[in-house]
Parts: C-alpha cells; sequence; structure tokens
C-alpha cells in the first residue's frame, strides 16, 4: 500500500482483533489468522481504515501471546507465517492497514534466551539479557519490594545448574514473562531486528506493549508507592527518562520505511499507562512515536464535567506536541464499556478489573445505551480512535463465567481476588443460530460464550436501522466524510452543563454533538438536521438522557 502524503494514522480508525477469539477456521475453540483473513470485509463494511492484531507470536500462552518465545514466527495454534503473509495481503487489497504488537518489555521463559540464561551461570553474558540478581539476607529474600502487576512478587528464585537455589530473576508481570535488561545492547538490537523482520513483511505499525516499562530506575531501588496507584513518575520501574531513547531509534527505523519521503507511513503506538498527560504526551513527540493510547479518557466516567476536562486536556496535551490525540473505549485489559458504564458513575479516574457472578452487576440495558452514547461522543473527536472487537455489536462483559474457565494468570496469581481480564476476551458471535454462534465450526469456544451474545450477533444486526453495529456503520462512515478526525473542536454555550455540546469543524464540513448526560430531556435547537443519534429519534422530539446526536445546525 503505498504512502499517501497525508499521514493516515492522524485521523485512522484502528479495530483490535484479539486472535484468540475473534474467528475460529478450524473449530479447535481458539480463533486463529485463517479466521481473521475470512472474517475481515466485515471490517472493510464497518468502514475502519485499520486491523491492530493483538500477539500471533509463538508462545505458550501463558498470558495469551504477551509471552512470546519466538517474536519471528506465528503460533501453530494461529496457523503459520504463509498465514500471515495472506492475511496482510487480503487486509491491503481491502484498503485496510495492519498493525501488529511488539512486546520488548519480556520474553516468555520459553524463549531460547531465557533457557539459556538459566543454564548458565550468574554474570554470564546470557543471563545479562534478563534482569537476575542476588536476593538479601543470604540470597533468601528477593532483591527488593516491587510486585507483579499480576499480583505477588514481581521477582521469581532460580534453581541453579548445579542444583542449588540461586538468583532471583525480575517479571513485571507473570513468573513466566522475565523482563529484558534495556542497558543491555544485545537486547537492543535484537528487538529493533523484529521491527525489521515485520516492516520487511509488509506491517503498516506497531503496537508496543508496556512501552513505559522497558527501563528501569538505576539500582532498582525499593519502590516508595503503591506502584500502581501512585503517578506513574513516582516508580522506579515506569515511565524512566531512558525510554525516550529507545523510541528515538524505533522512530528513524519506521521512518526508513516512509514511501514518499515526507510520510511516516508505519507508525508506533505506545500502550502506556502514563498520568499525568504531560508525562504521557512525551512519548509523541515529533521525533518519537506516532501515537500514544489515551487511557485517561478511557478510564473517565460518563459525568459531564469529567468528560469535558479530559476531553479538552488531552486534546491540549497532544497539540502541544503536534501529535494527534487517540481516543478509546474498551480493549482486551479492561471491562467493556457496555458494561462499566452501567454502573453509578463517580467523579475521579478509574479502572474498573474483572467482574465476577458474585460482583454487583451492570445495568446492562444502561450500560448499552451509555456506551452507544459515549461511542458517538468518541468517533467525532478529532485524532485517531481505536475500536475493540465486539463493541460494534454492543456485547457486554461476560461476567458469569465459571472460575474453572478462567485463564487470565490475574485471577490465579490474585487467589481469585481479582477475577482478570477474561470477560472481556470471549470470543465474538457472529450468526445468532450457529454453533458458537459462528465464531468456528466447533462448539467449545476456548472461554464459554453468554447467551446474551445470541442476539447481538453481527448477522441479526447487519442492514438493521437502529442496531449498534449500524450506529457504529453510520458514525463511521460520516465521520470519514466530513473529516472529522482531522477537525478542530469548539465547545458550545448556551447548554447545560450536564450536555456535551461541541462542534467539530473541517476542511469537509462541521458537525454540531450533543450528549445529554443529565436526567432532563433536551430540545434540539429549532432547524437543524439530525446526521445520526445514538438511540432512535422521531422527528422533533427531544434527546433523552444517555442519548448523543450529531447535528447539521
Ligand atoms: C499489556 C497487555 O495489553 C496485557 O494484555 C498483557 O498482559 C501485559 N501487557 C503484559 O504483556
Amino acid at each position: 500500500m503505498a504512502g499517501s502524503g497525508e499521514q493516515w494514522w492522524r485521523d485512522a480508525v484502528i479495530y483490535q482483533v484479539y486472535p484468540r477469539s475473534w474467528a475460529d477456521s478450524d473449530g479447535d475453540g481458539i480463533g486463529d489468522l485463517p479466521g481473521i483473513t475470512t472474517r475481515l470485509p466485515h471490517l472493510a463494511d464497518l468502514g475502519v481504515d485499520a486491523v491492530w492484531l493483538s500477539p500471533f507470536y509463538t508462545s505458550p500462552q501463558r498470558d495469551a501471546g504477551y509471552d512470546v518465545a519466538d517474536y519471528r514466527d506465528v503460533d501453530p495454534v494461529f496457523g503459520d507465517l504463509a498465514a500471515f503473509d495472506a492475511l496482510m495481503a487480503r487486509a491491503h487489497e481491502l484498503g485496510l492497514r495492519v498493525i501488529v504488537d511488539i512486546v520488548p518489555n519480556h520474553s516468555s521463559s520459553d524463549h531460547a534466551w531465557f533457557k539459556a540464561a538459566l543454564a548458565s551461570k550468574p554474570g554470564s553474558a546470557e543471563r545479562a539479557r534478563y534482569i537476575f540478581r542476588d536476593g538479601g539476607d543470604g540470597g533468601e529474600q528477593p532483591p527488593n519490594n516491587w510486585q507483579s502487576l499480576f499480583g505477588g512478587p514481581a521477582w521469581t528464585r532460580v534453581t541453579e545448574p548445579d542444583g542449588t537455589p540461586g538468583q532471583w530473576y525480575l517479571h513485571l508481570f507473570d513468573t513466566s514473562q522475565p523482563d529484558f535488561d534495556w542497558t543491555n545492547a544485545e537486547v537492543r538490537g535484537e528487538l529493533e531486528d523484529v521491527l525489521r523482520f515485520w516492516l520487511d513483511r509488509g506491517v503498516d505499525g506497531f503496537r508496543i506493549d508496556v512501552a513505559h516499562g522497558l527501563v528501569k530506575a538505576d539500582g532498582l531501588p525499593d519502590s516508595e508507592h503503591d506502584q500502581w496507584s501512585e503517578p506513574t513518575a513516582l516508580a522506579p520501574m515506569w515511565d524512566q527518562p531512558g525510554v525516550h531513547d529507545i523510541y528515538g531509534s524505533w522512530r528513524r527505523i519506521t521512518d526508513s520505511y516512509a514511501v514518499d519521503g515526507e510520510d511516516a507511513d508505519r507508525i508506533l503506538c505506545a500502550e502506556a499507562w502514563v498520568l499525568p498527560a504531560e508525562a504521557l504526551a512525551r512519548y509523541v513527540r515529533h521525533d518519537e512515536l506516532h501515537q500514544s493510547f489515551n487511557f485517561e479518557y478511557l478510564m473517565t466516567p460518563w459525568l459531564a464535567d469529567d468528560q469535558r476536562r479530559t476531553i479538552t486536556h488531552s486534546l491540549a496535551q497532544a497539540e502541544a506536541v503536534g501529535a494527534p490525540q487517540t481516543w478509546v473505549l474498551s480493549n482486551h485489559d479492561v471491562v467493556r464499556h457496555a458494561s462499566r458504564l452501567g454502573y453509578p458513575q463517580q467523579p475521579g479516574l478509574h479502572r474498573v478489573e474483572g467482574i465476577g457472578a458474585d460482583d454487583q452487576q451492570p445495568d446492562a440495558e444502561l450500560g448499552l445505551r451509555r456506551a452507544r452514547a459515549a461511542t458517538a461522543v468518541m468517533l467525532a473527536l478529532p485524532g485517531s480512535a481505536y475500536l475493540f472487537q465486539g463493541e460494534e455489536l454492543g456485547l457486554p462483559e461476560a461476567t458469569q463465567l465459571p472460575d474453572e474457565s478462567r485463564q487470565d494468570p490475574t485471577f490465579a496469581r490474585t487467589g481469585g481476588a481479582s477475577k482478570g481480564r477474561d470477560g472481556c476476551r470471549v470470543p465474538v458471535p457472529w450468526e445468532a443460530d450457529a454453533p458458537s454462534y459462528g465464531f468456528g465450526p466447533g462448539d467449545q469456544p476456548w472461554l464459554p460464550q453468554p447467551p446474551e451474545y445470541g442476539p447481538l450477533a453481527a448477522d441479526p444486526q447487519r442492514g438493521v436501522l437502529g442496531s449498534t453495529l449500524e450506529l457504529y456503520r453510520t458514525l463511521l462512515a460520516l465521520r470519514h466524510a466530513l473529516r472529522l478526525g482531522r477537525g478542530n473542536l469548539t465547545w458550545l454555550d448556551g447548554f447545560p452543563d450536564t450536555v456535551l455540546a461541541f462542534a467539530v469543524t473541517s476542511a469537509a464540513g462541521e458537525v454540531t454533538v450533543l450528549a445529554n448526560l443529565g436526567d432532563q430531556p433536551l430540545a434540539l435547537p429549532d432547524g437543524t438536521t439530525v446526521l445520526a443519534s445514538s438511540q432512535p429519534l422521531e422527528p422533533g422530539a427531544p434527546l433523552g438522557t444517555d442519548e448523543t446526536v450529531w447535528l447539521h445546525l
């Protein structure tokens, strides 16, 4: 796909496919690359610009592929390199760009380098690629107090080749995900080479896993704060200045693939849970990454003041460094927004964790109504937007998964205290009346699908006015035609505080967006034309609570 000279990524809508759960071609209950290829027309028809694939590389799947054993191959469960090439070719034929995940913070413990490290002595070159340290108290205690994001200590002690208890290695995630040592030139060179491997195969970009974690503070000091809830700047494992040097090098690599000289056609997007937004903006300076996920937006409650504040602040931070802002409401690590918004909303930022059958259940109808309204706000905003598979169907979180079926390591590592992220990863329904709702020919998907997924399948929604799928198609088509992603946002006066009221103006047109987050119906201004609405709207009817409308004034 040639470069457009327009920096396609500045306003792109990018759809995340979680390969395990999108489409299964062979009936083994796990999605795969040939399945994805077959279903790609759904994305062309939806009107997105690109697809981002979560990891499909060789992996023992201890963290659903975010534990990579071979960065240059496809896991047999998903297919092979030929299946990847076929997927790429089909996507490009359909006008869809393809972004893949790169997991540079850690490898799998099955990676050849880690096996070599375990078989080698302390102080060896093989150990130096990872973060091995002697323990405290005669070796018995972990080298510092860091905790794993999945629960428990972030250090595991190894047995040395001679059978004695030995050093400890760092893993910010599961024990099967040892952290690389990014001060090691070999690590740096290897991951750059991996980027080139996939760029040479034609990928259009990378989503960088745990982009803020690669560099750790010198001397690995104890963390004095709760490392998961304090601003990231205070934690010795997050957002260290050294990461920016790495991304400067990566940018030079992707730029070297630019087709027309001025436009980097291959992009880099950071998964960096970094607050405040000023710190996050450093990742997208002109000579670093193209985008970073705006998790502040995802964590913002459905309250008018909070929404206004986050949107204004996000746009200002991105503009200050000349980057496009990104917007995201759901992904494979958080509770789907159709369920998250089905709870009472409190001011402040929230990252809702997994939901179990014994937890308070979200109000499904309210959640979907708000999710549709929130999406109608998001898709009007200037910048680039990320969608997570199934949100275009209005899928809720699967909240009733039996504990025995849960596979996210978080569940086991916290002794069940955290339900984990399986609830948003349940296979997608395509057909209401087929085995596994059309996910694949088998009837045993790797996670059980809840019965409410049947009526939400893609087929019964296609072409049905008012369905969530058709709402997404309409919004995406208008967004594209009016080039809203390239527009400027102006907040409008004269509406109640509980209404988000803004205009987005681009060279191609203008839209006025009203989102009613208050409890009173809102009469629409006279003489307006409704272009789209998050719920069916009768002519002349007011805008109800938790509804968004796109108008032509
Ligand atoms: C972030 C990924 O999105 C998540 O799914 C994964 O568990 C961690 N990084 C560790 O790679």
